[in-house]
């Protein structure tokens, strides 16, 4: 299976609502790519809609994987390790699916 990692693109236009987009997802999905470039991975990084973990954006689902929260575009590196480390890639895509437990941003 190919590895895709689908960064939530969403943007609310309520600025009281949060969404990944707003926290920085743009950034991310740029710096995953020059992270992958950088190592020679040939994943691809694809723009979501809304993975329904707005609160704990912006978030990444690996397809196959685990789904991290609180990624910013500063930890691309970090996520790009980690995934390669701990990423068990499935044949199928699980039926639910946890939440990892990403550390929180500055932590
Ligand atoms: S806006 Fe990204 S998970 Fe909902």
């Amino acid at each position: 299976m190919e590895r895709t990692l689908l960064v939530c693109g969403t943007f609310r236009m309520n600025l009281t609502s949060p969404s990944c987009a707003a926290g920085g997802s743009e950034r991310l999905m740029q710096s995953l790519r020059d992270e992958l470039a950088a190592r020679s991975l040939p994943w691809t990084v694809g723009r979501s809609v809304c993975l329904g973990h707005c609160t704990i954006g912006p978030n990444i689902k690996a397809r196959g994987g685990p789904m991290l929260h609180h990624c910013r575009a500063e930890d691309a590196a970090a996520i790009v390790a980690r995934l390669v480390a701990e990423w068990q890639v499935a044949d199928e895509e699980p039926a639910t699916v946890a939440a990892c437990d990403w550390p929180a941003p500055g932590s």
